[in-house]
């Protein structure tokens, strides 16, 4: 297969994470026979600095052209503590969601037996969670109408029935695909936009026989995660909610450093890390790169590349079992490698099994 592959680095730890995602990539696709090649394009703080805008034309027609996107972070604390700045990094994400269409966001939680430990949770409660936030990307609060002056500010939560059934679609067959079980998270008891989504959830289940679905309030779904998290395995829901949850539902895992995810819609499908930039990182060589390296397994699976994919995750859990482990994951004692140093180890095991 011949891949084009944008290359959006971003901020903080983006660029040190995204050069061992391209290696990665590109050592999959010597070993399978894949033509690759990659376009860098500038985004989020780096682009504001170099050309005042978080998400330029250029780099939109970069993404646009591509195959896909390998994302990676964005976010400088300089914007953070300036109510007043006109324009921020994340603007430039949201952009990229919006002008490629990316309203599904695919954000899997799963735990690595040898770091159950690591969770803020206790090991006998995450050992075994295994699941997936779909979370819609393109709608709701962050989208809808919005007003603010000294005394009054809203934000309109909209939703359309398009919107919302062909966020439901992916999500019935995520759940078809795995272990058939759904839970539609909403807010019905209060909020009319979540009455829509319960009411056409309602009316395609019916559509996905096999798919047993069920309904949560998403307070109670916020408990569930952490009481029961092995209780879910595929959760749909809208834009707010899914950003609220998806950062819950990293804790499980141990670090968010581990945890990959895709954007996929209509336009250039994106795979990034859930993590941020970590700005009080950046350069030091100590950020993990396994999120990033997990997000080129998922592209890979987008395409139906499953040895590819399959590879890469057998290559990071040896990484895991030898202990190559970044700083924030390493048991008690034992050797800490950077950045650099596990991405190496992966790429060396890609190469030689
Ligand atoms: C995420 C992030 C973004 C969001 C921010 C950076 C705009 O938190 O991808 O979850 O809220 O969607
Ligand atoms: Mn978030």
């Amino acid at each position: 297969m011949k891949l084009n592959i944008a290359v959006l680095a971003g901020d903080g730890i983006g660029p040190e994470i995204s050069v061992q995602g391209v290696a990665v990539m590109k050592a999959v696709c010597k070993k399978f026979n894949h033509s690759v090649t990659f376009k860098e394009a500038v985004c989020g703080a780096d682009a504001i600095e170099k050309v005042g805008d978080p998400f330029p034309q250029e780099t939109f027609e970069i993404c646009r052209e591509a195959d896909a996107v390998l994302f990676s972070a964005v976010g400088d604390p300089k914007f953070d503590n300036d109510p007043t700045a006109k324009v921020r990094p994340e603007q430039g994400l949201l952009a990229m969601r919006k002008k490629l269409g990316l309203f599904a966001n695919i954000r899997p939680v799963q735990t690595f037996k040898c770091l159950v430990h690591n969770s803020p949770l206790k090991s006998d409660i995450v050992d075994g969670a295994d699941f997936i936030c779909i979370r819609e990307l393109t709608g709701g609060m962050y989208f809808g109408e919005k007003y603010q002056d000294d005394n009054k500010a809203f934000d309109t939560n909209l939703y359309t029935r398009h919107e919302v059934e062909r966020i439901l679609k992916v999500a019935f067959e995520y759940a078809l695909k795995r272990r058939k079980h759904l839970t539609v998270v909403d807010k019905a008891n209060v909020l009319a936009s979540s009455r829509l989504w319960r009411k056409i959830a309602q009316e395609m289940a019916p559509l996905y026989p096999e798919v047993n679905t069920d309904y949560m309030y998403v307070d109670n779904a916020a408990m569930k995660m952490i009481q029961d998290p092995r209780f879910f395995d595929v959760i749909v829901t809208e834009n707010t909610f899914g950003d609220i949850l998806t950062d819950e539902g990293s804790c499980i895992s141990g670090s968010m450093g581990l945890l990959p995810s895709a954007s996929t819609g209509t336009g250039t499908p994106v795979f990034e890390p859930i993590h941020g930039s970590w700005p009080q990182a950046k350069g030091k060589n100590i950020a993990n790169p396994i999120a990033q390296i997990l997000s080129v397994a998922m592209l890979f699976e987008y395409f139906n590349l499953m040895d590819e994919g399959e590879i890469i995750r057998n290559a990071v859990n040896a990484s895991l079992d030898a202990n190559i482990r970044t700083p924030e994951i390493q048991v008690n004692g034992g050797a800490t490698y950077g950045t650099r140093e596990v991405g190496e180890w992966i790429v060396k095991y890609i190469k030689t099994h």
